[in-house]
């Protein structure tokens, strides 16, 4: 079959996760509608690319009010500065003329002067914030006509740029197209995002929800990319971003480069992990999410209502609303609420439950015996800030555990 907008060709359903509303859709009343739509993934036949079945519409995910905050955290800033830094090392002397597909905030551009870069963000509410401080900024989608309006006003770059964008794009192929007409030649185009092989390893089901409408692996980039003309030439992982990333830095297939040993490296490290066939690892996956679920809700449950415990959730993530909802944990019996820091979100219920999201205090965690980790790719940095608190903190990554 053929999945929608996507353009690809997947045979078989792989995993599944039920009905889910929109992970970023943090609604403002008790009443207010939450449109589901069924979440589940498969594998394009001729890429390998674990992708959705159907994709729910990108203007409803990404639009005016769009939450997430990429500067929300200091561990997300200093690792933009550093890729914005890799990027000043590569060009050198040559005169930076940089792109950045999906700017959010500006996390990243705001590490180059506003004639140095130009942005393309589809929400408006971030697509204003990098505008107001000066930079060029198209509040659009990046596909073939975006990028045919650029090439017109700017020329091509030499860097182009993209995290936790790509993986977003139903047409997957058109994008990177997009990318490689904008792409001068000898440029460097550089994204990440979630790797699924950490997903994989880490038990991560919470990975997939609406806005992942691709996980990607090496070589299903490599695939993709050789379609429209790029290569990949080194890959960078990062354990801890986003709970495990990848990011990728390609050029022209016709440009004369070193291969790096990274990439050799990745897709023998993805080789692995397929090692008893594509399919029959993401079928298995499947069987792990709902024997991890109910291990999770059966301990959730146990504690706020047999022990009568004060259960919270800390980090109002997108990768909550999928356990929430598959766990079908969706009453404040069970989780009473959820911190979090985003002012946009603060004050909103979360996304198919009647669980309200609570501003963080220093001394939030002082009456609460358990907080279930919604942000677990920061556990590290939340465990020692936390470290006084009388509380116990759970995960379900890679296992059900209190930690
Ligand atoms: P992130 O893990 O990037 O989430 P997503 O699954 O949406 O990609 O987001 C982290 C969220 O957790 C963000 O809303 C900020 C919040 N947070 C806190 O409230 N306190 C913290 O100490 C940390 C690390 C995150």
């Amino acid at each position: 079959m053929k999945t929608s907008d996507t353009n690809l060709k997947v045979q078989e359903t792989l995993i599944r996760l039920g009905d889910q509303p929109l992970a970023n859709g943090f609604k403002t009343n008790r009443g207010d509608l939450t449109p589901k739509f069924k979440l589940s993934y498969g594998v394009d036949e001729e890429t390998g690319l674990l992708t959705q079945i159907r994709t729910p519409s990108i203007e409803n995910m990404f639009n005016d009010s769009y939450p997430y905050v990429s500067s929300g955290s200091k561990v997300m800033v200093e690792h933009f500065k550093k890729a914005a830094e890799y990027c000043s090392a590569t060009l050198g002397k040559e005169k930076k003329n940089i792109l950045e597909i999906g700017s959010n905030d500006g996390v990243f551009v705001k590490n180059f002067s506003t004639d140095e870069a130009v942005c393309v963000e589809p929400c408006g509410n971030f697509a204003k914030i990098t505008s107001d401080l000066g930079y060029k900024t198209y509040n659009k989608f990046w596909n073939i006509e975006t990028a045919t309006e650029l090439l017109e006003e700017h020329g091509k770059f030499n860097y182009i740029y993209s995290a936790n964008c790509m993986c977003h794009i139903p047409d997957i192929v058109q994008a990177f197209a997009a990318v490689s007409i904008c792409l001068k030649k000898g440029g460097v185009f550089v994204f990440e995002d979630p790797s699924v092989l950490s997903m994989i390893n880490n038990n991560s089901f919470d990975q997939l929800y609406d806005e992942h409408v691709h996980m990607f692996s090496p070589s299903a980039v490599a695939n993709l990319l050789d379609k429209v003309g790029l290569t990949i030439y080194m890959v960078k992982h990062f354990k801890d971003i986003h709970g495990g990333s990848n990011r990728y830095y390609v050029i022209h297939k016709d440009t004369m480069f070193a291969l790096d040993r990274s990439v050799n490296k990745a897709l023998e490290d993805e080789e692995q992990v397929f090692r008893h066939g594509i399919k029959k690892t993401y079928r298995e996956f499947n069987t792990n999410i709902s024997k991890n679920a109910e291990l999770l809700k059966t301990l959730i449950t146990s504690l706020s209502r047999t022990r009568g415990q004060i259960v919270i959730g800390y980090g109002a993530t997108s990768k909550l609303t999928t356990i929430l909802n598959y766990c079908e944990i969706t009453s404040p019996q069970d989780i009473k609420y959820v911190l979090d820091t985003t002012p946009e979100k603060i004050g909103k219920l979360y996304p198919g439950t009647n669980i309200h999201i609570k501003k963080y205090q220093e001394d939030s965690l002082k009456d609460v015996g358990y907080a279930l980790l919604g942000a677990w790719n920061f556990k590290d940095h939340i465990l020692e800030k936390e470290s006084k608190a009388p509380t116990s903190f759970i995960t379900h990554v890679p296992y059900v555990t209190i930690l």
